[in-house]
């Protein structure tokens, strides 16, 4: 057995939080060091301060402000730290992020595979898939020569203005935490550490730096940090990224309760936690409330952990066994994942682009959601013989998402010169276009219409079997979406067309909902987000019907704004650097559809919504209690004539209330099933979506009593239900 750690002196002297977890008895139940801990101890032990210094002191990649990187850091990288020669650390090259190896904006951009957007992958609802794109874009990290991917983007799409939903992977913490944690599973599989970020609350843009975030933290557990805890588990990331903003008062990366509490004591995290670019503000309560690594410094005010954190060590504001406990926990994350032992080197040439791009094409077909289809216009029928494509320069590419996760395509951005000159800019068109990708599959005579005259286009659509709008919304870092309305009055330019043919299409690539004024009027929806590598050719295999529509919704699409917990974004009027509050207790735990249950609001189209080609029959529903939780077993039949994927999705709701909304996903399946073909399915759910988080008893506790399982086809559509008995149950906040 071994010995239990004693709080040591200095602990007692540390600011509140950082001191009750090393004093509270959370150190003499933790688990023996395993061998990479081990390993890391030893390596530190071995180092001089300046050493330790420098583990902790991240550069960016690329010049900023007349501030100019080490010289092996790589071209226009999110960041560096040194290496230790003598005793074999590597440095630390750092890349974003979760479609794929991204640059900083320049003339030696990196060209790469990129994946679909995180919400497209998170509409798969196939954690297969996210772990297999995530395996891809790591393996073009390390052969790119970085060791770190800034991915494992998981905050909860809280808000549905926000401009980087597109990264993250929905608003449901169960979907969001499994799809991001499968994903930094497969990064990590390639001895490459993946970031899980930005802890927590990161939820809108505007104001991003500064906004404070009012949360209960018991609302938290059960919604933004459920979704990190359960990724966590799942993709066991080697580091945390903390967000820009503030939470109930204090900065996120110098926050005791979040990092020390939450993170490092009851979830037992062992890895390290790096501020995200720009958002350290301190010194000393940085590292006593949990920042481990300071990232791109020029980003921040001042260089917080590079003399001034030596000095802090020296006359002991900062202890030593802290700043040791830093740099252990950054040793860990690269012994544990391979990250000291396999060396990375940069040969693009090794990197497999065409298997890669198929990679990122099963992604996006499964992703691609068939939002509404009346009389069958689709899948496009063999007979058709004039498709008029409009907009979305759908004969040159496919849009993507900006800001820091832009990966550049190989051979060039299919558009040139579109969107913002500065960052988040360029507008990235992708090349390879729907329309090309059509032709090939097509005997109909295909023209296109740029689209920027309404009118025009209307004349061009009238008269042809099928008209395909191609919608966008591009959305990017650091802004958010003015409205859920569609840009650029395409909705006039939909309206327009759809009064000039009924058989018309539209097929939106957009990062978040958009509402949709003119849904009456037009025979199909199809939702592509920013579909990635050969996103073309997956648009027109799932509208040639080649593969089956099987993504479903990881977001409510709203039929308006004023629906939403805030109908007008905090912050919007106010000057850059303002200090606001946003109030997130508005609706607590209740977020996306939970909210709209909770207030009897019916969306435009529902969480987990999708229609497939083919038709499934759901039967034989049965629930009973086990270990904990609750285990549901039923049976899918495609009923259809065409093969497809059925989505099949467990809702679970208690009875007599006292959850934040009616009800929650507790699991799905998703099936792949030719026609006739009939399977049964097995879902466990997971037990916190049964539970309440306790803050008194820092516990999870499921009440004794009914509770209802649901087995549906989307959160607004029920099949089957049942009830089952669970007697109550606590368990600790980190377990299951
Ligand atoms: C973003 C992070 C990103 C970092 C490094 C920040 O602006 O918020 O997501 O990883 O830059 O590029």
């Amino acid at each position: 057995m071994s010995k239990p750690l004693q709080p040591s002196r200095w602990a007692l002297t540390l600011g509140a939080a950082f001191a009750v977890q090393f004093s509270s008895g959370a150190f003499a139940q933790a688990p023996a060091p395993d061998a990479a801990q081990q390993r890391a101890a030893q390596l530190v032990s071995q180092m001089t301060l300046d050493e330790k210094i420098g583990m902790v002191f991240g550069y960016f990649g690329t010049e900023f402000q007349g501030k100019k990187p080490p010289t092996d850091a790589l071209a226009q990288s999110a960041g560096y730290l040194k290496g230790i020669e003598r005793l074999k650390i590597t440095p630390q090259w750092l890349t974003d992020a979760g479609i794929g190896v991204a640059s900083q904006p320049g003339k030696q951009v990196r060209e790469r595979t990129s994946l679909p957007s995180g919400i497209a992958t998170a509409a798969t609802w196939n954690p297969a898939l996210a772990f297999q794109g995530g395996a891809m874009i790591g393996k073009e990290a390390r052969l790119s020569g970085f060791n770190v991917m800034l991915g494992g983007s998981v905050n909860l799409a809280r808000e549905p203005r926000n401009g980087r939903n597109f990264e993250y992977t929905g608003e449901d913490p169960l979907l969001a935490g499994i799809m991001a944690g499968e994903q930094i599973r497969g990064v990590q599989s390639n001895s490459v550490v993946s970031t899980i970020k930005h802890f927590a609350y990161n939820d809108q843009e505007t104001g991003r730096n500064h906004v404070n975030v009012k949360i209960e933290d018991v609302a938290g557990r059960m919604s933004d940090l459920l979704a990190f805890q359960i990724a966590i588990e799942r993709g066991n990331p080697g580091s945390v990224m903390c967000s820009y903003n503030r939470v109930n008062g204090p900065y996120a990366c110098e926050h005791a309760h979040l990092l020390n509490k939450v993170l490092k004591g009851d979830w037992g995290f062992k890895g390290y936690v790096m501020s995200d670019w720009g958002a350290t503000h301190s010194t000393i309560p940085a590292a006593l409330h949990g920042l481990d690594q300071q990232s791109g410094y020029p980003f921040d005010k001042s260089p917080y952990f590079d003399g001034a954190l030596k000095e802090a060590v020296q006359n002991g504001h900062v202890p030593e066994a802290r700043l040791n406990d830093m740099v252990k926990r950054i040793l860990w994350a690269m012994a544990a994942n391979g990250v000291l032992d396999k060396p990375v080197r940069d040969e693009p040439n090794r990197i497999d682009y065409a298997a890669h791009g198929r990679i990122s094409q099963l992604d996006a077909e499964e992703g691609i959601v068939l939002l509404k289809n009346e009389n069958q216009v689709l899948p496009l029928a063999g007979k058709l013989k004039r498709i008029v494509l409009i907009g979305g320069h759908a004969n040159k590419g496919v849009l993507s998402g900006g800001g820091s996760a832009q990966v550049y395509p190989r051979g060039g951005l299919a558009v040139p010169n579109e969107g913002p000159k500065q960052w988040p800019g360029p507008m990235a068109y992708l090349p390879g276009s729907p329309m090309k990708a059509l032709a090939a599959r097509s005997k109909a005579q295909l023209t296109y219409h740029d689209g920027k005259d309404a009118a025009a286009a209307a004349k061009a659509a009238s008269g042809a079997d099928v008209v395909l709008v191609f919608a966008t919304q591009w959305t990017a870092e650091g802004q958010d979406a003015p409205s859920l309305s569609l840009p650029n009055s395409q909705d006039a330019l939909i309206a327009a067309v759809a009064r000039a043919n009924p058989r018309t299409v539209v097929v939106l690539q957009t990062g978040t909902p958009v509402t949709m004024p003119w849904i009456d009027s037009v025979a199909g929806v199809v939702q592509a987000w920013y579909p990635g590598t050969n996103g073309g050719e997956a648009i027109a295999r799932v509208l040639s019907g080649e593969v089956d529509a099987s993504g479903r919704l990881p977001q409510t699409f709203p039929a308006s704004e004023n629906q939403l917990p805030r109908p007008k974004l905090d912050g919007v009027e106010l000057p850059k650097e303002s200090r606001f509050d946003v109030d997130y207790n508005i609706e607590g735990a209740a977020v996306g559809y939970k909210w709209f249950d909770l207030k009897g609001h019916k969306p435009l189209f529902a969480f987990g919504h999708g229609l497939s080609y083919t038709s499934f029959a759901l039967t034989s529903l049965k629930a009973e209690p086990v270990a904990g939780s609750i285990r549901v077993d039923f049976s899918v039949a495609n009923s259809g004539a065409r093969a497809g994927k059925a989505v099949p999705q467990v809702y679970v709701a208690r009875v007599g209330g006292g959850w934040e909304a009616p009800k929650r996903l507790g699991g799905w399946d998703k099936l792949a099933l030719k026609p006739g073909e009939t399977r049964a399915s097995t879902v466990t759910v997971d037990p916190r979506t049964l539970a309440v988080f306790d803050g008194a008893s820092n516990s999870w506790k499921i009440a004794a009593g009914e509770y209802r399982v649901i087995l549906a086809t989307a959160a607004d559509a029920p099949v089957l239900e049942t009830t089952v008995r669970l007697p109550a149950r606590e368990f600790a906040a980190g377990a299951r």
